[in-house]
């Protein structure tokens, strides 16, 4: 879609997110101990953390509420935030131009997506290394973020036709699956009562890494709920738990890659059900190729109903 002349904005990579939490310190305590992220900055009531690579990946801020506050991607380099706005205007969209952000970002286009989320989009951001050894799990990278949303089709519209995703996969009308890179989803949205976190998902580099991961999770108590399992769509292979603010959290790795848009599927790899695989609407269940299903509170998703306030 061309909007009025002006550059259609195209999201080419997650970035970090910012949550809310009133047990700031619990949290804290979990990113660095067991999915392995370090402090790169602390003031009061906000921590940045990041990964091994020194990439921000995750925002702490004390909050009344624990929840997901905010996602930021990165667009095309040389993009102008002027541009942007004027474009995002051109579809209707308010947004502000806001300068440091992040470390290393000078200015970012920042608004609202339809369910609430601050969206922040930035062209500039700079390697942070965190100020102490990275411990836990040492993840790759944040991978992807699972929202609810009361009407999936209409949000991954949105998501679409403003920031330029593609969608991988829907599962009937209830899940769907975006990418805005080469692999298979970076956001998925859920229906939901509202916009609240489905899960965040980090990723891990391989098997070993897995076990490790099952491991040190067993270690700390922290109860797997899902999986192992590789999934149907994707065909990551994952495991799930909940972080103390109730959230359910992914460690995954092997997800599948659309190297080429053009060609329009997914590289062929052995379990895939379709030749090619392309993108589709998956019916019905088994879905996962192999693994564990899910425990009865891996799928009710919701901290308030964990008692977690
Ligand atoms: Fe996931």
């Amino acid at each position: 879609m061309n909007s009025g002349g002006h550059e259609m904005i195209k999201v080419k990579r997650l970035r970090h997110v910012t949550f809310t939490s009133p047990n700031i310190e619990a949290q804290l305590d979990y990113y660095q101990s067991i999915i392995g992220l370090g402090v790169i900055q602390r003031s009061d009531g906000r921590i940045l953390l990041g990964t091994e690579s020194e990439e921000l990946t995750l925002v702490l801020e004390r909050g009344a509420a624990s929840q997901l506050t905010s996602i930021a991607y990165e667009v095309a380099p040389n993009l102008d935030p002027a541009d942007l706005q004027k474009s995002l205007a051109s579809l209707g969209i308010k947004s502000e131009i806001r300068s440091d952000t992040a470390p290393g970002t000078a200015k970012a286009l920042v608004f609202d997506d339809p369910d609430g989320h601050r969206i922040e989009l930035f062209s500039r951001w700079e390697f942070c290394k965190a100020v102490e050894p990275i411990r836990g799990l040492a993840v790759a990278k944040l991978g992807h973020v699972a929202l609810h949303t009361p009407d999936p089709g209409r949000t991954a519209k949105f998501f679409g036709d403003v920031l330029g995703f593609r969608v991988s996969d829907r599962i009937e009308e209830n899940f769907v699956f975006l990418r805005c890179g080469p692999e298979h989803h970076a956001m998925n949205f859920a229906r939901g009562t509202d916009g609240r976190l489905h899960h965040l998902a980090f990723e891990l580099r391989d098997a070993s890494h897995m076990h490790q991961a099952c491991d040190l999770l067993g270690r700390n108590k922290f109860q797997i709920l899902w999986g192992p399992v590789r999934h149907g769509p994707g065909h990551n292979v994952a495991v799930y738990h909940y972080n103390p603010d109730g959230y359910l959290i992914e460690l995954y790795y092997s997800m599948d890659l659309m190297l080429d848009e053009e060609l329009g599927y997914f590289e062929p790899r052995p379990w895939h059900h379709d030749r090619p695989q392309r993108p589709k609407t998956w019916i019905g269940l088994p879905r996962d190729v192999w693994g564990v299903g899910p425990a009865k509170e891996a799928t009710e998703f919701s901290p308030e109903m964990r008692g977690v306030k």
